[in-house]
Parts: structure tokens; C-alpha cells; sequence
């Protein structure tokens, strides 16, 4: 079996993630990722930000911040978002790091040397003002093919034509506004035409296998015959060539590597950058990075969205190929369209978003992650562009992963536990042969060559083998196609055969008459519910790991990281093992998922579109804190008894103020004699931090501190209860 390697494209540290690009590129790779470790493949999960270009100096000028300060915002941002998301990245690197510059630098020289970089003067639009040449993203015009106005530098929104900078009409500088004038630069291209036929080649070897929209781009980009591209830039914020010992200093200085040409290296570099750290933790024994990206043992797959789909099927193929040194091209680039918003395109500027942060945050339960993952999951835009909607989001926890998976584990451990002391059952009687005979039929299926099912099997039991035995086949051959949507819905459909099974056996009724009968469809539903933990655990492996704990199984198979492991079962062609033993201790189910309130969804999409909303995701992440943080203080109100200014002191005022009754007084000094006179406050409920630790002001000891809010104008108020019927000693949440 080749090992796995594993990417998802690189998203820019320059905004926040959103749902869009989870279903494009993160979620899909996320769960092929761990379908491949549960069947106990070798897999290499590789992800991080891309740090440099354009793209990040427009944000720093936007946010007026550096770009450095740009990158580290988003970047630990978007991780720990991911992370929170259930993703099982083997390392999410970043494209800053100096290691990464070296290997790009390092392609670079190689391709100078082998001479397939070609040094030109070309005409560029130039902002005198600004004293810089115009990266395509900072000229806008009329679009010389549709005569759209704010067409980009190098490509029209409107028509979708691509086109040389200089043929924009009307073109004015977006740094100064000024319209720019056409000055020379050199630059280094890249003689992609001298991999036409390479290209050609790969790509109609891959003809079968490959989605429709992957090939069909590829195919008319290498119709048009594949040109000469620039590989670097007049830019700063980037990988500079300044000390490339091959090219005068009077020629590269000023100039970087272009984004695209090393981002996609970041791939590599990650990888490199892991495989250091194992040898590091001592496990040198795992190999080289080299193991994973050449050779036969090997094979890469390259998970993105639509709009990179030509510079992973062609670009950075012919970049590898060039090299000349083993590397294995992509096996598969399975891109997805766009997934849109309640029917519209995701737009940051228009607020018509959902950030996977914003959502973590309005939802940190993680059965809520797991429904969003299903729900994201089953919209994939495999073929076309698809849609999320609040309302859909609802119903698919609602309907499919609450009333079908959910009801099903909860209603046969719930039975479980009432019915026979919370232990996985005997079998006993005439079902004292069932495990055998039932594993027998099982494999039976399995090896294709069906037999007679053996008489201690009814028709319900048979049924419901079936059901699995088909429904693994079956997910297993549409995860391997990359056809997720249908793979899930196949998941799904065992939790419906399993719920089909417990009403069609009717425990609760057959426990009155034959006790062992029952015990056996319990045991059934238990080996039933651990087959689910691990099908379910691709798409919620939250969920899998509550079942697992369920069922006293604390060795969770839920595709988690894999690499630093010697051993790798495959639990997935195993799930129905009947590995749960009679008599294993059975933990009381807490609900898998809850019912979600219209209310909910309403306010959801109540704050589509919101102008200027700002919500706590643009808190700084440094400036967070935890729940339990914000718990440990203690807020009480309390009631003014007395107050009076302290001698010498111009600010201070000393309080005694009462909790819950006249036995629970304290005095506290407080800082507002400059806004209130001591009479005002008397009688006045206020709020105070409780479990402050008792400090010294002016000679008078105080035992915490009254609340005031402040607005830096001057202006001060101490915090009080908007109604009269709070009085002292009521506790502040
Ligand atoms: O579209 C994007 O967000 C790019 N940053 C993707 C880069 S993929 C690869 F090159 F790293
Ligand atoms: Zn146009």
C-alpha cells in the first residue's frame, strides 16, 4: 500500500477562514485524511498560511499595521480556529518561516542553472508618487474585453478575461489614485512552454480519474498553448532574490520570488519541517521527508478550491517535474466549486459571511462543530456550486444527525442500561452460538461468496448486515472517487438500517417474554453502535469519541494524526469486529446532538449582511481569555451603608458596604471621591468584585473593589442594576 501524502492549499494569513473555504479545500482533505489512517494507510496531512504577496500588504495597508503584524494575526487566528474545527493537520506550518525561503531559493537557482529562467525587460505600470511599479492587484481600469469598469490589473470580475496589465484601459494606481505611467522592469520567467507536452501528457493520463471541472480548466489552459510566466516581482514583502549569488546585485535587488511560484513549495517545506521535528522526538526511525514526496512508495494528493486548480494541475507540476529529482507529481487535485450563503456569494466587505471563528464562537459545543461539519460535508460543491443555508444547517441536525444517529445510540445504550445492569449482554440459550454464526454470515459477505444465513439469525438480523456490509463497500469505494457527498449519505444510511433494526426487533417488548432473545438484539445494536463511532468518525469525530467513551473503548479510532505511531490497524475494514465483549461496562449516554430552536437559526440569519458588525472575533487573539478565567472572578452587588472621603487623599473614598445582611459588611476604598460626594452614594446598590485579595490604600485596608464604567472623557459612573428588585448580595454573571 503507497503512503499518502496529503495537502490542502495554503489560505492566505491575510483574513479569517470562513465556511467557503472549509468546504473547498480543508474539510474534504480533513476527512479523506482520516478515512485513510482509520483503514491504518500511512498518511502525511500537510497545511499552513501563505505569508507573502500582494494579498497580505493590501490588508496591512488597509488595517495600517505591518504585514508581519498582518500574518501573525491571522495566522494563529485561523489555527486555532481549524483546530476547534476538528482538523487533524499532521503540521500547519507558515510560508515566513526562513527554512521556507531557503528551499524556495533553492528551485530558484536551480532552475537559473539549468537555464529554463529567462531574463527579459518588460513595460510595467509604474506610480511615480508612490515610487513602485504596480503588482496587478494595485491597477484597476475598464476592461479591454467587456468594457467593465474596476477591472483588475491582470483579470475582469465581470467576463472573466485574463489579460496583460498594459491593455487595461483607463488605468489608475490604487495606491495613489494617480494614473501610472509605463516604465521598464526586468524580471524572470519561467519557460513553462518547454513542458507543453509534459503537461499534456499527465493531464490525459489522469482523463479517468480526475473530476470534470479539474480537466476541463487545464485542458483549455494548455490549449491556448502555455507561455512564458514571470516568476518574480517588484515587491518587498516577499522572498527576495537580492542575494541569489547568480544574479548581479544591481538586477535582483528590490525584487521576490512571486507568491504562487514558492507557495505551493510551502507544501514541501512543511513536510520537511515535521518530518525534523520526529527526528527531534527521537522517532528517526519514521524516515525521511524524501519518503513521502518521491519514488513509487508514494502518492500526493492536492485538495483546493476552484480558483487554484491551474497552478496545482499545471504549474506546480511542471515546477516538480523540472527539478529532475524523483518528485511525485499529484496523483489527484480534487478541486470543489463554491459554496455559497444563503444563495449568494460569501463577500467580507458586504458582511455576507460566516467565519469559522465567528461560528466557534456563537457555538463552542461540540456537537455544534459536528453538525457543521455534516452539514458542510453534505453540500460539498463537488460538481457545481452549492449553498449553505441556516435552514438546511437546522434540519440536517435536526432530522438526520439528532432523530436517525443520535436516537439511535442514545435509545440502545438508554436500553441498555435499564435493562441489563449497563453490561454489553451474555448470550445465552438458544443464542449461545449467535457470535459465532453471526461473524461466519459476516464474513461470509465480506468474501462475496454469500451462504445461507445459519437459523439462530432472523430476518431483522440478516437485514441489518447487509445493510453495514454493502453500506461499508459502498463508502469506502465513494471516498476513494472523492465522491464525499455520496459517501456520507451512505454513513447515514447505516444509522438508518441500525434505527430500522431496534424498531423492527422491538426489545422493549420482546424483554417481557424471552430475555435472551432481547440480550441479542441489544448485543447486535452495541456491536452497531461501535461500527458507527468509526464510519461516522471522517465527518464528526468529536461524536465518535463520545461514542467510544459510551462503550468503554479508549482506544478512540477516529482518525487522528497517525505518524508518530508504529502500528496502524485498520479499524475501518474492521468497524463490525464484534470486538465490544459481553459483560464490557456500558457508560450512561449523554445526548449526542440537541434539537436546534428556529430562534437560533433566525438570529443567525438575522445577522447576514449586518453592517459594521463586530463581533468578538475581531478581539485581538491575545487578548482572549477562557471561560474559566472569567469564573474565577467573583462579581456580587452590594449596597452602599456609609461612605466618607479619605483624609489627604484627592481620589479615594472609603466604603462600607453591605452582601446578603448586616452580618456580611465590608469596607472597600474606591477611587471616585472626584465624581461623587459621599452622600450620593449612600443607599445606592453597586457592584463589586468579591473575592479580591484584601489590599492596603491610604493607611485604610480594603476588601474589593466597586465597579465604575469609565469613557476616557472624564466622565465616570459607578455600575448599578437597572432594576429595583436586585438588592446587595446578588451574585453578577
Ligand atoms: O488562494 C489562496 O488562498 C492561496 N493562498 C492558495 C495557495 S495554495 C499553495 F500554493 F500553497
Ligand atoms: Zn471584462
Amino acid at each position: 500500500m503507497k503512503r499518502t501524502l496529503i495537502t490542502s492549499a495554503l489560505p492566505y494569513a491575510n483574513g479569517y477562514i470562513h465556511l467557503g473555504h472549509c468546504a473547498g479545500a480543508y474539510l474534504t482533505a480533513d476527512i479523506y485524511a482520516r478515512y485513510l489512517r482509520l483503514k491504518g494507510e500511512e498518511v502525511m496531512y500537510v497545511c499552513g498560511s501563505d505569508e507573502h504577496g500582494v494579498a497580505i500588504t493590501i490588508a496591512a495597508e488597509k488595517e495600517k499595521v505591518t504585514p508581519k503584524d498582518i500574518i501573525d494575526k491571522y495566522h494563529y487566528a485561523n489555527k486555532e480556529a481549524f483546530d476547534k474545527f476538528g482538523m487533524s493537520f499532521d503540521i500547519y506550518s507558515r510560508t515566513s518561516n526562513p527554512d521556507h525561503a531557503a528551499d524556495a531559493l533553492e528551485f530558484f537557482r536551480d532552475f537559473l542553472q539549468k537555464g529554463l529562467l529567462v531574463e527579459k525587460e518588460e513595460a510595467q505600470f509604474y506610480d511615480p508618487k508612490a515610487q513602485m511599479f504596480l503588482p496587478d492587484r494595485y491597477v484597476e481600469g475598464i476592461c479591454p474585453n467587456c468594457g467593465a469598469d474596476h477591472a483588475r490589473g491582470d483579470q475582469c470580475d465581470a467576463c472573466g478575461a485574463y489579460y496583460d496589465q498594459l491593455n487595461l484601459k483607463e488605468p489608475k494606481s490604487l495606491v495613489t489614485g494617480d494614473t501610472p505611467i509605463v516604465k521598464k522592469t526586468t524580471h524572470w520567467y519561467m519557460q513553462f512552454n518547454k513542458f507543453q507536452e509534459f503537461l499534456e501528457n499527465y493531464i490525459e493520463q489522469n482523463a479517468g480519474t480526475w473530476k470534470d471541472n479539474v480537466l476541463q480548466q487545464s485542458r483549455s489552459w494548455l490549449k491556448q498553448g502555455f507561455s512564458e510566466r514571470a516568476i518574480t516581482r517588484d515587491l518587498s514583502w516577499g522572498i527576495s532574490i537580492g542575494d541569489v549569488p547568480e544574479i548581479p546585485k544591481e538586477k535582483s535587488a528590490g525584487k521576490a520570488l512571486y507568491v504562487w511560484f514558492e507557495a505551493v513549495l510551502g507544501y514541501i517545506t512543511a513536510t520537511k519541517e515535521i518530518i525534523r521535528q520526529l527526528h527531534k522526538e527521537g522517532k528517526a526511525e519514521l524516515g525521511d521527508w524524501e519518503k513521502w514526496w518521491k519514488g513509487d512508495g508514494a502518492r500526493y494528493i492536492a485538495f483546493i478550491g476552484k480558483d487554484n486548480i491551474v497552478f496545482h494541475t499545471l504549474i506546480f507540476p511542471a515546477m516538480l517535474h523540472a527539478r529532475n529529482d524523483g518528485y511525485n507529481v499529484p496523483e489527484n487535485v480534487p478541486a470543489n466549486e463554491f459554496l455559497n450563503l444563503e444563495g449568494e456569494k460569501f463577500s467580507k466587505s458586504r458582511n455576507w459571511s460566516i467565519e469559522l471563528k465567528e461560528f466557534e464562537n456563537d457555538f463552542p459545543q461540540e456537537n455544534m462543530i459536528s453538525a457543521l461539519r455534516y452539514t458542510l460535508a453534505m453540500n460539498f460543491p463537488e460538481t457545481k456550486d452549492a449553498d449553505f443555508t441556516w435552514k438546511d444547517f437546522q434540519a440536517r441536525n435536526n432530522n438526520e444527525l439528532s432523530a436517525i444517529f443520535g436516537n439511535f445510540i442514545n435509545r440502545s445504550l438508554q436500553f441498555l442500561i435499564k435493562n441489563f445492569d449497563g453490561k454489553v449482554p451474555e448470550l445465552t440459550g438458544e443464542y449461545a452460538n449467535f457470535v459465532s454464526d453471526v461473524k461466519e454470515y459476516y464474513k461470509s459477505l465480506n468474501s462475496g461468496s454469500k451462504c445461507e444465513a445459519p437459523a439462530s439469525l432472523n430476518s431483522n438480523d440478516v437485514e441489518l448486515l447487509a445493510a453495514v456490509n454493502s453500506g461499508i463497500a459502498k463508502i469506502s469505494a465513494n471516498y476513494d472517487k472523492f465522491r464525499f457527498r455520496d459517501a456520507i449519505t451512505e454513513t447515514m444510511n447505516i444509522a438508518r438500517a441500525a434505527n430500522k433494526y431496534f424498531n423492527d426487533e422491538e426489545p422493549w417488548k420482546v424483554i417481557k417474554t424471552s430475555c435472551e432473545a432481547c440480550a441479542k438484539s441489544v448485543y447486535l445494536c452495541m456491536q452497531t453502535a461501535k461500527a458507527l463511532a468509526v464510519l461516522f468518525a471522517p465527518i464528526v469525530p468529536m461524536t465518535s469519541k463520545a461514542i467510544f467513551n459510551f462503550l468503554n473503548m479508549p482506544q478512540a479510532a477516529t482518525g487522528e494524526s497517525t505518524l508518530r505511531l508504529d502500528v496502524r490497524p485498520d479499524y475501518w475494514n474492521n468497524a463490525f469486529d464484534f470486538a465490544l465483549e459481553s459483560g464490557t461496562p456500558i457508560n450512561t449516554p449523554e445526548l449526542l446532538f440537541s434539537r436546534i430552536e428556529q430562534e437560533t437559526i433566525d438570529a443567525q440569519v438575522a445577522k447576514l449582511g449586518e453592517k459594521n458588525s463586530q463581533h468578538a472575533a475581531e478581539i485581538p487573539q491575545d487578548e482572549l481569555i477562557e471561560f474559566a478565567d472569567f469564573e474565577k472572578i467573583k462579581l456580587r452587588t452590594a449596597k452602599v451603608i456609609t461612605a466618607e472621603k479619605i483624609k489627604k487623599s484627592k481620589k479615594l473614598l472609603k466604603l462600607c458596604v453591605e452582601l446578603s445582611g448586616e452580618n456580611d459588611r465590608r469596607t472597600i476604598v474606591a477611587g471616585i471621591s472626584e465624581h461623587y460626594a459621599p452622600e450620593d452614594l449612600i443607599g445606592k446598590i453597586v457592584v463589586i468584585v468579591a473575592n479580591l485579595k484584601p489590599a492596603k490604600l491610604m493607611g485604610t485596608e480594603s476588601f474589593g473593589m466597586v465597579l465604575a464604567a469609565s469613557d476616557g472623557n472624564g466622565n465616570l459612573s459607578v455600575l448599578s442594576p437597572i432594576s429595583d428588585k436586585i438588592q446587595g448580595g446578588a451574585e453578577v454573571r
